[in-house]
């Protein structure tokens, strides 16, 4: 309808994007429409976007220029960065930029900015409790995006910058799913000790960010945080024994010997763990379940997410 405000979804075909645009479109209330773009509008992940009924048009997040011809016309935007694509903080910072400049110039009413701590701010890089990684940073997924808050709270069109948690999806498809130890029975390993770690079903992460749409301008200047459910190792353990009918430990290690795993990102990740588990109550707090589920009431718990996603885990 003419009527409804268009919101423009970066990663559309993706975890976030992707939940949004489906949030959008299954929203009862209406008012708001979905243009979902994609490096690719003739994929299937685009089709089958466009079969959903959202509007799908191109856009690539490195080019300044092809973000502002992907906003001209919307309401609304929202911005995610892609880490893992490339590993590297520089290129979010710079792709951040980009979209906040394209969002300004486009005379967008409202971009939420999808992000996470600059970690900096809790561990300098003075400080040698983890290693300082690519010269500049502690955890360079986190600080790269944490570090263009400023520029979306400064030079954007009016923004949110919004927090979000560990994935539980990580279990399905980032290979952290419950695995054989050498006495034959599965363990969960994560190096939180008994901290708890914030997580959310990845596709409730859209939902939220329509809820924070729908709020109009209660959260436009602010950070907000959303989570489903915060879980020590041993409950998520728990939660995936009764879930699977077969026991599953949680294996509680150190940092450094996450970090020492050697895969692409086990540095990077072995940090971020380690600066969830030592600022943990800073971490949880501005998760706050009570608010997520103000803005989701549809909102996951781990349990709900395990019923409904169980048969996808790879037990290995
Ligand atoms: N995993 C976690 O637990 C977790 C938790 C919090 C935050 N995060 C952050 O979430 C971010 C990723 O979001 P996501 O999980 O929603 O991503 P995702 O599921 O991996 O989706 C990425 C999508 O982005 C699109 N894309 C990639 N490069 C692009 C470019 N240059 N221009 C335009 N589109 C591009 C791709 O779509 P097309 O191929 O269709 O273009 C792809 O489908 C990462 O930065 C990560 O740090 C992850």
């Amino acid at each position: 309808m003419a009527s409804e405000k268009i919101i423009a979804v970066i990663g559309a075909t993706g975890a976030q994007g992707g939940g949004l645009v489906r949030a959008i479109i299954n929203d009862n209330a209406g008012g708001f429409a979905a243009r979902a773009l994609t490096r690719d509008v003739n994929s299937d992940a685009a089709k089958a976007l466009a079969a959903l009924g959202a509007e799908v048009a191109a856009v690539d997040i490195g080019s300044e220029a092809s973000v502002k011809r992907a906003f001209a016309g919307a309401w609304g935007a929202f911005c995610v960065t892609f880490f893992w694509a490339h590993m590297s903080a520089e290129r979010e910072l710079a792709e951040a930029t980009a979209m906040a400049r394209a969002a300004r110039a486009a005379g967008l009413k409202h971009v939420i900015w999808s992000s996470l701590e600059d970690t900096r701010k809790w561990v300098p890089l003075t400080d040698d409790r983890m290693p300082t990684l690519g010269g500049k940073y502690k955890v360079p997924h986190f600080d790269g995006k944490g570090e263009a808050d400023s520029v979306f709270l400064t030079s954007s069109a009016p923004a949110t910058v919004l927090l979000t948690s560990f994935y539980w999806d990580n279990f399905i498809h980032f290979g952290m799913g419950p695995k054989k130890g050498p006495d034959g029975q599965l363990a969960i390993t994560l190096p939180m000790g008994d901290k708890k770690l914030p997580g959310i079903a990845a596709e409730d992460i859209g939902k939220c960010a329509l809820g924070i749409f729908k709020k109009g301008n209660a959260y436009v200047g602010k950070t907000v945080g959303i989570a489903g459910e915060h879980l020590t190792g041993a409950q998520m353990a728990a939660a995936f024994t009764k879930a699977l009918g077969k026991p599953v430990r949680y294996n509680a290690i150190e940092p450094a010997v996450y970090r020492g795993f050697g895969f692409p990102g086990a540095d990077d990740l072995g940090n971020m763990f380690q600066f969830k588990r030592d600022f943990n109550d800073d971490f949880c707090r501005i998760r706050d379940l009570t608010f997520s589920r103000s803005l989701n009431p549809e909102l996951q718990r781990f349990d709900q997410w395990l019923a409904a996603n169980k048969g996808r885990i790879p037990l290995e």
